[in-house]
């Protein structure tokens, strides 16, 4: 397909076909200066100035491991600067920088490795076997809810000590939070014609459900402190960073962020497996025939090839030249995942979904540096186990249709995906 005639910063490129959203990332890969929009995508929210984009695997993978120089503060994860009243409730490590990220990811960090997560490999089996039972009772339906959105839930409010009452309403509130340009979580159709009342609802409602979570994390953090029983929350309230406590906010934040990093995108990343392994199926038979062999391939290729999360976004603390161009200090740069995963230059074939990739660099999870995703290996092992569980038990499994996509430049996403199966 030919490049879109949008730019990045309309929410309608968004909604293109993929394919002819990643043309546009392959025109802007072969211009000789970085692309800049004035304009940003984001709904709600005053805009800023603007932002560069980075589009190489190269480029991206530089931002990524010179903090000093491509920073995450005052945000990373969203275009224009946070006002006050947001940063209170999002200012967490993804947005912060060394030495205060370090220390803040150090907390949690150990209950992340390969390690520590093997202990955890049977409760993840267990859980992905009662859902796939679930599954076969109720019949062929929408994989997104019936599949997709529970796994990754589960084990991050169990880790977390989060009830299991609580569970449906976590992903309302992660949906509000990671899904606010989409109208169905907002109520808000985001767009030049929309009226500040409107965007002023909106914004209250991805408010009202950060601070929901807040309250979450201080009455889980309240019963931790006095009977700590080892889970991430209450690793989380007993920290001592610099000889002192998280404050309530911190705490917060950083709960919120692992409930939305923990669940929005492995629910993305098993969506677009069953997709791709129904739209490829002699990648299918190539991992059913190994499945122990192939899958570690197959889960990289899976995210290469979907980039759950779209971008992150860096700020620039000094004049750097990068490719030939000069970014100035206080620079906004937005590192396209999806674009960098496609890049030419990099991987052979890139538009090809090939689980038998002998080399796969994606940055799917990030870029090498301080940064790279926390729950990597979480989620791997997730997509593992489900899949797993899933071609064992019923191999013909297959999307039945398009899915309903969510409307958003940041998490590559499906809201609805309709699935078939014969039975076990
Ligand atoms: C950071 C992707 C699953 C927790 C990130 C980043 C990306 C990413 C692109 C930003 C890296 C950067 O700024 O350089 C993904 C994808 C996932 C996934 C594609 C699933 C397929 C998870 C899970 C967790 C998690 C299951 C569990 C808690 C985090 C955290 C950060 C992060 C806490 C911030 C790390 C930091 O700033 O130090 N992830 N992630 N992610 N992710 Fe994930």
């Amino acid at each position: 397909p030919a490049p879109s005639e949008l730019p990045l910063s309309a929410l309608e490129f968004w909604a293109l076909p993929v394919e002819e959203r990643e043309a546009t990332f392959a025109a802007l890969r072969a211009r000789e200066h970085p692309a800049f929009f004035s304009e940003i995508p984001v709904p709600f929210v005053r805009p800023g100035k603007g932002f560069y984009a980075l589009v190489r695997h190269a480029d991206v993978s530089e931002a990524s491991r010179h903090p000093d120089v491509f920073s995450s503060e005052p945000s990373a994860t969203s275009i224009p600067d946070f006002p006050a009243y947001m940063e209170r409730f999002f200012g967490s490590l993804i947005n912060l920088d060394d030495p205060r990220h370090a220390k803040i990811r150090r907390i949690v960090s150990r209950a992340f490795t390969p390690k520590m997560l093997a202990k955890t490999e049977d409760d993840i089996r267990r859980r992905a076997a009662r859902i796939v039972d679930e599954l076969v009772e109720t019949g062929p339906g929408d994989f997104v809810s019936k599949v997709a959105v529970r796994l990754p839930v589960e084990v991050i409010c169990d880790m977390l000590g989060i009830p299991e009452h609580y569970h449906a309403r976590v992903v309302r509130r992660t949906n509000v939070i990671l899904g606010n340009s989409d109208p169905e979580y907002t109520g808000v159709t985001p767009g030049a014609e929309m009226s500040r009342v409107a965007a002023g609802r909106a914004l209250l409602k991805i408010m009202w459900a950060a601070r929901d979570l807040h309250r979450l994390a201080a009455r889980l953090g309240r019963e931790r402190m006095k009977n700590p029983t080892g889970d991430l929350t209450s690793a989380l309230v007993t920290a001592n960073v610099d000889g002192e406590h998280l404050t309530t906010r911190e705490l917060g934040s950083f709960f919120l962020l692992l409930v939305v990093a923990g669940n929005e995108t492995t629910r993305t990343a098993l969506s677009h497996a069953l997709k791709l392994f129904t739209d490829f199926p002699d990648q299918r038979a190539v991992l059913l025939e190994d499945f122990e062999g192939r899958i570690g391939g197959a889960v990289e290729e899976i995210v290469r090839y979907s980039t759950p999360v779209i971008f992150m976004r860096r700020n620039l603390t000094r004049d750097h030249e990068m490719n030939g161009h000069t970014y100035k200090a206080g620079d906004k740069v937005l590192l396209f995942y999806n674009s960098a995963n496609r890049d030419e230059t990099v991987f052979d074939h890139p538009d090809v979904f090939d689980i038998t990739r002998d080399s796969n660099p994606h940055v799917g999870f990030g870029g090498p540096g301080p940064h790279f995703c926390l729950g990597a290996n979480l989620a791997r092992r997730e997509i593992t186990v489900m899949l797993r569980e899933l071609f064992t038990r019923l191999p013909d499994i297959r999307a039945d249709g398009e899915p309903d996509r969510l409307l958003s430049g940041f998490i590559n996403g499906y809201k609805r995906l309709p699935c078939t199966f014969t039975g076990p």
